[in-house]
């Protein structure tokens, strides 16, 4: 299938590694051109620079999501780069294991800030440009824990409900200027994300780490290790217009952990 993501021109969140990573990785190999924004810029123009060797047009802006400002100057630098944007998709993220009985009101402002404030800001500075060009898709990176709410995870899951729930407002706000904003809910993927939880996991329960990973990927129906291909394949086709009728969703990728 042919997603037409030539000459797109896509910012990417959170972009530096893992899930977001890959999202930049699969624009460039599709031929778009890509504005990383992360907060660790070093592995954020590492990763620029070794897409740009293979003669894809990628560069890192060094972005606290959670700051208007940086926000405002990520979609600033995109346009003045590129001259417009195609595609916005928000993977900044983080988590924390722990629970509610530990949970700090400033643990609490971290998670909602990053994960949720974050998806507002970008939004905001890049609609007035896609509400002029009468196109965009915005793709959010919501979780399982947007749909469900699991122990541990209580702010994570209230962060990432609001993704799920400003997704879709947000869709049917935009939709008459031919803007689609979806989300996708990842179930459990290995990046430096979930190698964290294992730490906290393993020294809250006493289990060794890999019995913790084994009992979550007990969870799992299709049984099989996801890799962030598996979502910057989703995330790529809702950024095309292969996927043009669908706006206002939460896909899930998750193995069949969660079906709905
Ligand atoms: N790994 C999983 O199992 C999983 C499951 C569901 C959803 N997710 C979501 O996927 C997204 C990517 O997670 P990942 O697993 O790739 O984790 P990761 O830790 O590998 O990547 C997260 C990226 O976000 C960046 N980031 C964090 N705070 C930031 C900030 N304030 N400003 C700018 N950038 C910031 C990090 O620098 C990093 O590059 C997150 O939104 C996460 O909640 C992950």
């Amino acid at each position: 299938m042919e997603l037409g993501l030539k000459g797109k021109v896509a910012i990417v969140t959170g972009g530096a590694r893992g899930i977001g990573g890959s999202i930049v990785e699969g624009f460039a190999g599709e031929g778009a051109s890509v504005v990383i924004g992360d907060i660790l810029f070093d592995a954020a123009r590492e990763l620029a620079e070794k897409l740009a060797k293979s003669g894809a047009k990628v560069i890192a802006v060094k972005t606290d999501v959670t700051r208007k400002s940086d926000a405002d100057n990520l979609i600033a630098t995109a346009m003045k780069e590129f001259g417009k944007i195609d595609i916005l998709v928000n993977a900044a993220g983080v988590t924390q294991d722990i629970m509610l009985v530990d949970i700090e009101e400033s643990d609490w402002d971290r998670i909602l800030e990053i994960n949720a404030k974050s998806v507002y800001l970008t939004t905001k500075a890049v609609m007035p440009h896609m509400m002029a060009a009468r196109y965009g898709k915005i793709v959010n990176i919501s979780s399982r824990s947007g749909k469900e709410g699991m122990p541990g995870l209580s702010h994570y899951a209230a962060s990432k409900f609001a993704v799920s729930g400003f997704t879709q407002a947000s869709a049917k706000e935009l939709a008459p200027y031919d803007i689609n904003v979806n989300a996708v809910c990842p179930g459990i993927l290995r990046t430096d994300m979930w190698e964290k939880i294992l730490d906290t996991r393993s020294a809250r329960t006493g289990l060794p780490r890999e019995e913790v990973w084994a009992r979550a990927m007990e969870t799992i129906p299709l049984k099989r290790p996801q890799v962030p291909e598996d979502i910057a394949s989703v995330v790529l086709f809702l950024s095309s217009d292969v996927a043009r009728n669908i706006t206002g969703e939460a896909v899930s990728i998750n193995g069949g952990a969660r079906v709905d």
